[in-house]
């Protein structure tokens, strides 16, 4: 049988838990947050006091700030690309309403889709950024599309999910750090409850993986050690303002939040590294050869990337977003 078809199978005999994983990593739509929650209310009195109130608190908040949080928020602002991306995956069917895969794909669009929509009105309401530079940016991105180099193999998709599901924490709950040491503890809770949301899904992401290590360790192994290999890139590696060319606001935007601590080469390693740990990768038995030595090399992997993350030198700021007032620039 080709590795493809075993796939297939494997995403099959796993689809009858696939339910009851919705049920423990996903919240019920009348139980979870939803953007208001965490905005002004447009229909009390108080609206345009709580509005001032933002923008007071936001002038706290230096420029490298504000890069990192509409970067961020485009990010998220992209999900129609990452549920089509997935929609797309081996085993996974949208046009079979029974197929559970695609209820889950369903699901957890419907849960990240309230990221961008609570970060883009907060970003409205703070008076900090061009909202019309920033909305280019989106399109662009989404007509964009990405390449995350996992082709329709749900292994590898798993994989990379469980690794940008733990970076989204890692950055969202930086970027609440930074708020509440400003005082702006209402942005503060937004960021921490979108973080929240993004470990909850990096659990489930990791526990699929986790299944197929029971049922196909060593393809499961080559497919980590295939996706490591060739590193793990952002989701919004394409990222443009308007004008510009691909590539030149990606590498400023991933510059400015290491700079500032949100999101770091050094984040990159531990995040592999608690994956390694999070699976076992150590104790995995019935490996073939050739998946023993990709073992190897990812066992091998975090120490080898920390080695080279001592040496990046971060460059100053020598870019101005157009997404960002200068008069923030401080
Ligand atoms: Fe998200
Ligand atoms: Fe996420």
């Amino acid at each position: 049988m080709s590795s493809k078809n075993v796939r297939l199978e494997v995403m099959q005999f796993l689809e009858k838990d696939v339910e009851s994983l919705i049920e423990k990593y996903l919240i019920p739509i009348e139980k979870i947050w939803q953007p208001t929650d965490f905005l002004p209310n447009s229909e009390s009195d108080h609206f345009f006091e709580d509005v001032r109130e933002i923008r007071e608190l936001s002038k706290e908040l230096p420029y490298d700030f504000w890069v990192v949080l509409v970067g961020d928020m485009i990010t998220e602002e992209a999900l129609p690309t990452y549920e089509s991306w997935l929609m797309d995956v081996e085993g996974v069917n949208q046009v079979d309403r029974e197929n559970a895969w695609a209820k889950w794909v369903r699901h957890w669009t419907g849960e990240e889709n309230r990221h961008g929509d609570v970060l883009n009105k907060y970003l409205y309401l703070s008076g900090r950024v061009n909202m019309r530079e920033i909305e280019k940016t989106t399109q662009y991105l989404i007509a964009d599309g990405f390449d995350i180099g996992t082709d329709r193999d749900p292994y590898k998709n798993f994989v990379y999910t469980s690794f940008q599901e733990l970076a989204t924490y890692v950055s969202h709950n930086r970027v609440a750090k930074l708020a509440k040491e400003k005082g702006n503890k209402q942005l503060a809770k937004m960021c921490k409850i979108i973080s929240g949301d993004e470990m909850r899904h990096h659990h489930a992401y990791s526990e699929f993986v986790e299944r197929i290590f029971k049922v196909d360790p060593s393809q499961m192994m080559m497919a980590f050690h295939y996706m490591m290999k060739q590193k793990i890139t952002m989701p919004a590696h394409f990222l443009r303002e308007s004008g510009d060319k691909i590539s030149t606001a990606f590498e400023e935007f991933s510059n400015t939040a290491q700079r500032i601590g949100v999101y770091t080469s050094k984040d990159y390693v531990d995040i592999l590294q608690k994956l390694i740990d999070r699976w076992e990768i150590d104790k995995i038995t019935n490996l073939t050869d050739e998946a023993e030595k990709a073992r190897d090399y990812l066992m091998k992997l975090p120490s080898r990337m920390l080695r080279l993350a001592d040496r990046v030198k971060i460059p100053e700021n020598s870019f101005e977003f157009k997404w960002v007032e200068p008069a923030v620039i401080k």
